[in-house]
């Protein structure tokens, strides 16, 4: 949310408060994708470099794949017009994402190998697949995977990030605990886990 509206909050609370509500009432019946990718073409339309960022991420958190977002952008293209979509796609490609690498653009979810179950050591390590990286978090017999991916601004996150259990983010210094996953310091949402399976002695997870 910008300053103001914090600002206007704090100030101007009834007056303010029952347009939040509004927002809210309104997307009720919408499902929480289809709700983060209206919420990303709003701030494309409304030009806030810092909405788009923040929303450009939830919806990919909420399971919008990027081809998916490039698609609602294009088909509102009537509205936005190219000059909006193409100020958007500056900052997508500017923030690096890999989701909207155009070798990975197109592919569907699916499971990648990683490595050998044995090969991997215990607390966190971190492994590269298709252009991407993740996190695995081994404790005895249980593993947890994150992606290296910020859930603020989708930063690739090193592993050279890592003290102890505290994982930062290089950016904007949000810090995460490795075995839960949440922030804990900075910022507000958690690390996006990775589902994952070990079949015939090989990890592999679902991205
Ligand atoms: S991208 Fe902002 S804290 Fe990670």
């Amino acid at each position: 949310m910008s300053d103001a509206l914090n600002y206007l909050l704090k100030v101007r609370k009834d007056a303010v408060e029952p347009y939040f509500k509004a927002l809210k009432e309104g997307g009720k019946h919408l499902d929480v994708k289809t709700r983060s990718l209206l919420s990303v073409i709003t701030k494309v339309d409304a030009q806030t470099e810092r909405g788009l960022k923040q929303y450009l991420v939830r919806a990919l958190r909420e399971g919008n794949s990027a081809d998916e977002i490039l698609d609602a952008m294009l088909v509102c293209l009537p509205t936005l017009g190219m000059s909006k979509i193409i100020w958007a796609v500056d900052i997508i490609l500017k923030m690096d994402i890999p989701d909207f690498n155009p070798e990975i653009l197109g592919k569907e979810k699916k499971w990648h190998k990683i490595i050998a179950v044995n090969e991997i050591g215990e607390g966190v390590s971190r492994y590269d697949y298709d252009g991407r990286a993740c996190f695995i978090n081994k404790t005895g017999e249980e593993y947890q995977v994150f992606d290296s991916r910020c859930p603020h601004q989708a930063a690739d996150i090193p592993l050279s990030a890592l003290e102890g259990a505290t994982l930062t983010c290089p950016n904007h210094q949000w810090k995460f605990n490795v075995d839960s996953g949440e922030c804990i310091e900075n910022g507000s949402r958690p690390l996006n886990e990775i589902e994952h399976k070990i079949d015939a002695g090989f990890f592999y997870i679902y991205s």
